[in-house]
């Protein structure tokens, strides 16, 4: 039976936890891999723009010995030149597994449906799951554990927050989402993260005031107030989450040693202020990077 990755939900706490020492080996020992997958091909679908997803899934596979193969928006225009069926029925005779970032949920859980090969999300409107990952993966190897541990996501309720709600609910975390009325999380992601909490301790949270909600926090998270798709939005979603902004003030009201976290790109003094970004307590980067170490730890489960 073929495993795909759509949601970190489709991972059990073990599957998650092994991962991450998965993961954390191939970033020690890159080399003791490199054949892992070899010969193996990975097609990249991207209906969205992108820098770190593409650069670390074409890397990865490559650094386990396989190929990658990048399809454009303008290539395939999924849906419009050709049916995701048809496109999904060729790709599954030609290559080993199928990365997607597009809009619609649904698209990749009907790429999933039709094909007999893995079907890894690479961001679309409702998760982000690989980001999760990589934050996670992050968190661990800074704060060794995740026992007790606060993290609060600040800003729109959007597929990082449900993504982040996942792996906290997996994972044992206290995750507190705090957005402008309007803007929370999807009811439908709230609820099964919820679900999936009381397998694990976890407690899913949503805090209307940030100041309330980032209180004693061991990670404060933002991300963009406009995501792909909504940046005719941009203007008005500004004024809307003002209050939102991760800055100086805010940081403060969390834990000393609190780490802060965004899943980039970032809008430098909207969501968060060059202050807090360029801090000591700034981890953007090592987080970035593990997106390359989680992902080839993702691809090596599911397509070796
Ligand atoms: N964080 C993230 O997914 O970045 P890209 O959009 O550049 O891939
Ligand atoms: N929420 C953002 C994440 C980008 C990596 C978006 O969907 O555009």
């Amino acid at each position: 039976m073929k495993k795909d990755f759509l949601k970190i939900l489709d991972f059990t706490t073990e599957e998650v936890l092994d991962t991450f020492k998965l993961a954390i080996d191939m970033k020690k020992n890159p080399s003791k891999y490199s054949e892992a997958l070899k010969g193996k091909t990975l097609a990249l679908i991207f209906e969205k723009p992108s820098l770190r997803t593409r650069t670390s899934f074409d890397i990865g596979i490559q650094q386990l010995g396989g190929y990658s193969l990048y399809l454009s928006p303008a290539e395939i225009n999924l849906g419009k030149r050709e049916s995701v069926y048809d496109v999904s029925m060729v790709l599954d005779r030609m290559v080993q597994g199928i990365m997607i970032r597009t809009f619609g949920h649904d698209i990749v859980e009907d790429m999933s449906r039709f094909t007999r090969i893995p079907v890894i999300n690479g961001l679309t409107d409702y998760t982000h799951p690989c980001q999760g990952m990589a934050d996670y993966m992050t968190i661990k190897e800074i704060k060794g554990d995740f026992k007790k541990l606060k993290l609060t996501y600040v800003g729109d309720g959007n597929n990082v927050a449900h993504s982040l709600m996942n792996g906290g609910a997996r994972l044992g975390v206290h995750v507190v989402v705090s957005t402008p009325a309007g803007y929370e999380p999807n009811l439908v992601a709230f609820k099964e993260a919820e679900e999936a909490a009381k397998l694990t301790g976890a407690k899913i949270e949503y805090i209307k005031d940030p100041f309330e909600a980032v209180k004693n926090a061991d990670v404060v998270y933002t991300d963009t107030w406009a995501s792909m798709g909504q940046e005719a939005e941009a203007e008005k979603r500004r004024r809307i989450f003002k209050d939102y902004q991760v800055n100086e003030k805010l940081m403060a009201k969390a834990k000393k040693d609190a780490i802060f976290m965004h899943c980039l790109p970032a809008h430098r003094n909207e969501e968060v202020t060059d202050a807090v970004i360029d801090s000591k307590q700034s981890v953007v980067f090592q987080e970035a990077e593990n997106r390359l170490h989680v992902q080839k730890a993702i691809m090596y489960q599911l397509m070796k």
